[in-house]
């Protein structure tokens, strides 16, 4: 009874964890980490994020590679025959369908933000951020570069380039190897980062105390909302990506192993980059709660000012450019099979048209960090950057969380116990009772309070 996929398989359970822990390791850990955590008031907020990673990231990552591997194909069939083969409502599709469109939207706003750094490649191998000062570096990043979207209409295009390239070759050719050898160097060049924030002296223990000492008054309902959008964001949970790199997985390998190994990964990355950049952020009277240019900001002063600096600076945003990129295939391939296996049509062909459509909707975050850019409040924080922030809210603290909700009601609630116990590979005994349990009632009621609570009902 076991399917085979159509569009191929892993060649060993290491390019599975491989491949999803570049997936999940992106501009997530290292640039949307660090600027929430500043915006959301520290410590509280990095405690209210873990725990999500823990009760609802682990369990529902484990759910959402069991089903792309029973399934076999893009989310939208997978949940369709999961759901008709269990004997239930077709509807399921429609998990499927909220995945792909969460998918499209994210891309579209995560390749500006990609662009951002391949650009800073460039910046930094020239020199620019040498001996410059904290006015200089945000002037050079404001200024200089996010009022002018001409620039970052370049970038976008390029990093989506990039992009649609890989996916059209199929996922599974040449990321392998590239993942295995750049991810460890990217976080070598994160333990030269924390060690530059170890010398800036007092600011070291001051950006330490703000990731992780907590106050719970600077944190809102809103702040656990985004913490647990973060959780799914930085997993690359909810909307089906994981799933789909599940459904390429071979039924040999332990789904609870690699789930440990690709979330003790990407919250390591995490932390590593907050704990890098605060320190900085103290040492040069900034404001951790800039928004998204935070670190675009902060760490150029570092290169900027460490014996170096020009090497490890571009060298950094080479590693940051690669970590995007292997995310946002990700991000792509559930459209690409779903369009494959709907009309038929070449995997080329597919990937150039959902390219093109999410190089489109990306124009509209391009401006929106200039000519169209407006303000509104959300939940205590200003946001500055109009549709690049409502793209941002509307797909990570609700469409991913909904998606989560449902994989995790349809995994405990709609699968047969027989078929989780015997793909997840935990036995019979308490370690799968317990993840029986947390997507049972825990994942589910974690999201809804967060949800209910938001919307000021409880
Ligand atoms: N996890 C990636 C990051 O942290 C982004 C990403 C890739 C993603 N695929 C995803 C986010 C699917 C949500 C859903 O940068």
């Amino acid at each position: 009874m076991a399917r085979k996929s159509m569009h191929g398989e892993w060649s060993s359970r290491w390019a599975f964890v491989l491949a999803a822990t570049g997936s999940a390791v992106g501009l997530g850990n290292i640039w949307k980490f660090p600027y929430i955590t500043g915006e959301n008031g520290g410590g509280a907020f990095v405690l209210v994020y873990l725990a999500c990673i823990v009760v609802i990231g682990i369990p529902v990552m484990m759910a959402e590679i069991m089903l792309g591997r029973r399934g076999r194909q893009s989310p939208i069939n997978t949940m369709y025959d999961l759901a008709v083969e269990s004997g239930h409502n077709p509807n399921w599709k429609w998990l499927g369908w909220l995945g792909v469109l969460a998918g499209f939207l994210i891309l579209s706003f995560y390749s500006v933000v990609a662009g951002w750094s391949l650009a800073y490649i460039f910046r930094s191998a020239t020199g620019v951020f040498t001996g410059a000062t904290a006015d200089g570096v945000e002037s050079l990043f404001l200024d200089r570069f996010l009022a002018h979207p001409e620039t970052l209409l370049f970038w976008h295009t390029l990093f989506m380039a990039m992009t649609i390239i890989i996916v059209a070759r199929g996922v599974k050719s040449g990321l392998e190897s590239a993942v295995k050898f750049l991810m460890p160097t990217l976080f070598l060049l994160l333990l030269v980062m924390v060690g530059y924030a170890m010398s800036q002296g007092e600011a070291f223990m001051q950006g330490l105390e703000f990731m992780f000492r907590p106050d719970f008054s600077a944190l809102t309902w809103g702040g656990v909302l985004t913490a647990m959008g973060q959780a799914f964001f930085t997993l690359s949970l909810g909307m089906g990506a994981i799933m789909v790199y599940g459904s390429y997985l071979s039924h040999t390998a332990s789904i609870s192993r690699t789930t440990f190994t690709i979330a003790a990964a990407d919250t390591g990355v995490a932390l590593l980059a907050g704990i890098a950049i605060f320190p900085i952020i103290f040492a040069n009277n900034m404001e951790p709660s800039a928004g998204p240019g935070l670190i675009f900001i902060s760490l150029p002063l570092a290169f900027g000012h460490m014996p170096g600096g020009v090497l490890f600076g571009s060298l950094f945003f080479v590693l940051l450019s690669f970590a995007a990129w292997t995310s946002s295939i990700s991000l792509l391939e559930p459209v690409v099979t779903w369009l494959v296996e709907t009309f038929n049509l070449r995997r080329i062909t597919a990937t150039l048209y959902a390219g093109i459509v999410t190089w489109l909707l990306g124009v509209a975050s391009v401006f929106s960090f200039n000519e169209w850019a407006f303000e509104f409040e959300f939940a205590g924080v200003v946001k500055e950057n109009g549709i690049f922030d409502i793209l941002d809210i509307l797909t990570t603290n609700i469409m991913l969380p909904l998606g989560g909700l449902f994989i995790a009601i349809f995994a405990a609630w709609f699968m047969s116990r027989e078929a989780s116990r015997d793909e997840l590979g935990l036995g019979d005994g308490m370690r799968y009772n317990l993840w029986r349990f947390l997507v049972k009632f825990v994942t589910p009621a974690a999201i809804l309070l967060v949800f209910l609570n938001m919307l000021g009902i409880i």
